[in-house]
């Protein structure tokens, strides 16, 4: 529901609804949380390490302004140079830098629908205009209509979100290729794919990958992201981010996460394959499940109400995301947990079918 805020605000502002996040339980309450697509696992004793020992010196000074630290370990384990990167305050912060640097007022923003719902609201904060693109069969990447858009930018989330279903690189290539504009390839779950965009940044100028820390290395309360791209483009969208977007705590336990890349491969491997012991177990009992490369999938009810489904589960304490929008109404999007989480899902899932036909 829109409520009209008073007149002195932004047009755009006053007739938009915001982005709607997932919900969250109240703290301590007991539920199965699987809504926000957070990783299953804590995140590494590296990082808590780190937190301890934060020092009262680094909280009384500014920060780096441009995570000098974070920016020269991320460089050597992607193999570029610094001035590749860009962090920032969650990808959702790369995401506002990009849209202010590539998108004037008026602009267009394409993406191919559905998909990461926050991109329809960046695009009217900056009053551009949203062109979408329908997904083509199978969710298979629309490069032409895409590439036909006019736009300034064109958001893809690979794998893409709510669907978890994944583009090859190379396909993504012909769209940066044949695109006048500026690709973002928003890879927040590319962690849990077989493969990745990033040699796209090093052959195409208009690419600009997007990571975040919130999935693949259990932070998403820390709010840390980085975004790779030309150091050309790079050093615009350095112009256009807050000065210290990113806090003296959040650059430590970042750089201290992404040292520990075994334990956070170890997480990988784990949510992998619960996600296809999750699917499977789904599709026993009727469900139609896409194939994912995220940590989440999206499946498709047997009695086609996702609502329903969702509500069912929510009574259950298991929380898992409905949409209420065109393509999704019967199904509902279940991030892949741990193995209890799983088969709480599992079990509440035949318990609704089994309430159902006692029905
Ligand atoms: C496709 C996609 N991009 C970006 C994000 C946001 O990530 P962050 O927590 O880094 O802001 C999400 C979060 O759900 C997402 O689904």
């Amino acid at each position: 529901m829109i409520v009209m805020g008073p007149a002195f605000i932004r047009s755009a502002v006053r007739e938009m609804a915001g982005y709607a996040p997932g919900e969250q339980p109240a703290p301590g309450a007991r539920v199965v949380k699987l809504n926000t697509n957070e990783n299953p696992f804590p995140p590494s004793e590296k990082v808590l390490q780190a937190l301890r020992e934060i020092s009262s010196e680094s909280l009384r000074r500014y920060p780096s302004p441009r995570a000098d630290a974070f920016r020269d370990v991320a460089g050597k384990l992607l193999g570029v140079s610094p001035d590749w990167i860009i962090a920032g305050n969650g990808s959702d912060d790369l995401l506002t830098i990009a849209t202010r640097t590539f998108v004037a007022a008026g602009g267009r923003i394409a993406y191919p629908d559905p998909t990461y719902s926050l991109y329809p609201v960046l695009t009217r904060l900056q009053d551009a205009k949203p062109v979408t693109v329908a997904w083509e069969k199978d969710w298979a990447l629309p490069v032409a209509a895409l590439a036909a858009s006019k736009a300034d930018v064109i958001f893809l989330a690979n794998p893409n979100a709510p669907s978890g279903t994944f583009v090859r690189p190379e396909k993504i290539e012909k769209l940066a290729a044949a695109f006048g504009g500026l690709l973002l390839i928003d890879e927040a779950y590319v962690d849990f794919a077989d493969a990745n965009c990033l040699g796209l940044v090093q052959r195409h100028a208009n690419v600009v990958v997007t990571r975040t820390f919130s999935k693949a290395y259990s932070l998403a309360g820390l709010r840390f992201g980085y975004a790779v791209a030309q150091p050309q483009v790079i050093a615009e969208m350095m112009k256009v981010k807050d000065s210290y977007n990113c806090d003296a705590i959040s650059q430590v336990l970042a750089t201290a996460a992404l040292e520990d890349q075994e334990y956070a491969r170890r997480t990988w491997e784990h949510v992998k394959a619960e996600r296809q012991r999750l699917s499977e177990g789904l599709r026993q009992m009727g469900w139609e499940v896409l194939p994912s490369q995220a940590n989440f999938i999206l499946a498709a009810c047997p009695g086609g109400d996702g609502k329903e489904t969702y509500l069912g589960l929510k009574s259950q304490g298991i929380l898992v995301r409905y949409f209420d929008l065109p393509g999704l109404k019967d199904k509902v999007r279940i991030t892949v947990g741990t193995v209890q989480e799983n088969n709480a899902v599992l079990a509440g899932v035949q318990e609704l079918a089994a309430a159902e036909k006692a029905a």
